[in-house]
């Protein structure tokens, strides 16, 4: 091939090998009119190279496959070096089993000519757009519920998609730092939202049925998917954790320089309590929810639910670990440490969703 190409379809196979002539069939069709490159990135034990070869040697189009020899990555991986060996900086990322129609290329690139998004995502839940080729009910709900799970984890990144994991879309690898992507599981596009800030549009499509070869997803996927959840949103929830435990050592602080002083102890421990509540808020707004803050309801507002929140766990937290000891028959120790840890989850759900919220 001479002439750079206007657009790469980046296609990954494992055992895809009776979809490939029909896939670059329908590819050359959706796509006449721009310079358009197919690249199979392979991790196949059957004959799927051999099959690309042979396809592209009849083809319009250029066709190339990269096989691997070690599938790192599995799905992901496979798509992370696509994007590197591109020849194009526009890039579509399709399965090879025709799950994705092809004629919906044209209205990613459309969509994305529009120039005012750096992702266009083929979505399976907006207007017209539909999954029913998702094999069975559970599965359906499987999707919808993970979807939603992950829209609340990453309100903000996430807010105007409606299929974070969806498999077929257009990016402009230019906007992205393929240096920070870890390739792990089957949800690519995940990863490529939520480590940045992108401009994201939509376009509908429907999902197909499977015509041959069977599905790889797996429950081992499952535990990838909530590893890939965790890995994201850990960077943030990791520093909540320490302004936690700051305020921790904070509020004993306090609690024992007022006692020396003279003071009460319970009004001591209020005291210390209120003034770590307040602190907490303080570097929390500075260096968790930074970015947050923009888009977020006003400061006071803010303020107003964490501290409401804040208040109302304390009040709750100790008598719970009371009714805990009592009908559990634990130690008090254990039983703290247990209301300890529910109640960092759910501060920490509680501002991520509520007081943060755009
Ligand atoms: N290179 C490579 N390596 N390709 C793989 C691997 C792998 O380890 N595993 C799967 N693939 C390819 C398949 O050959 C197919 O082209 C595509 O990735 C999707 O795999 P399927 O096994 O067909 O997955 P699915 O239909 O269950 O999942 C699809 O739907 C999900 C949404 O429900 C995929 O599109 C997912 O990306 C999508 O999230
Ligand atoms: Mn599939």
């Amino acid at each position: 091939m001479t002439a750079q190409p206007d657009l790469t379809i980046i296609v990954p196979t494992f055992n895809e090998s009776p979809n490939v002539a029909p896939l670059v069939r329908r590819l050359e069709r959706a796509t006449t009119g721009f310079r358009c490159e197919v690249l199979f990135v392979d991790d196949s034990s059957d004959d799927t190279p051999a099959e690309v070869v042979r396809v592209a040697a009849g083809s319009t189009m250029a066709v190339r496959v990269l096989h691997r020899d070690e599938a790192t990555g599995g799905l992901s991986g496979a798509v992370i070096e696509g994007l590197r060996a591109a020849g194009s900086d526009v890039c579509v990322v399709m399965d090879g089993d025709l799950q994705h129609p092809p004629e919906v290329v044209r209205d990613l690139v459309d969509r994305f000519s529009a120039g005012d998004a750096d992702v266009v995502v083929a979505s399976r839940y907006v207007d017209d757009g539909s999954s029913e080729g998702l094999a069975g009910l559970s599965r359906n709900l499987v999707s919808r519920t993970t979807t939603a799970l992950t829209k609340a984890m990453f309100p903000l990144r996430l807010r105007s998609c409606t299929d974070p994991m969806t498999g077929f879309f257009l990016v402009d690898r230019r906007r992205i730092d393929l240096e920070t992507l870890r390739p792990r599981g089957f949800k690519i596009l995940l990863e490529v939202l939520a480590r940045q800030q992108l401009r994201i549009a939509e376009v509908p499509f429907q999902f197909a049925e499977r015509i041959a070869g069977g599905s790889k997803a797996s429950v081992r996927q499952g535990f990838h998917f909530i590893a890939q959840l965790a890995a994201l949103r850990f960077g943030k929830m990791s520093g909540f954790a320490a302004i936690g435990l700051f305020g921790a050592l904070l509020n004993l602080l306090i609690l024992w320089t007022l006692t020396e002083a003279g003071l009460f102890y319970l009004w001591a421990a209020v005291i210390a309590s209120e003034v770590t509540i307040v602190g907490n808020f303080l570097l929390q707004e500075r260096f968790v929810f930074r970015e947050m803050l923009d888009e977020a309801t006003g400061r006071w507002s803010r303020f107003a639910k964490s501290f409401a929140f804040n208040n109302a766990e304390a009040v709750i937290r100790i008598p719970m670990m009371g009714l805990m000891v009592e009908s559990w028959h634990i130690s008090s120790v254990l039983a703290t440490a247990i209301t300890l840890v529910i109640a960092f989850i759910a501060r920490y759900a509680f501002h991520a969703l509520v007081v943060y919220a755009p």
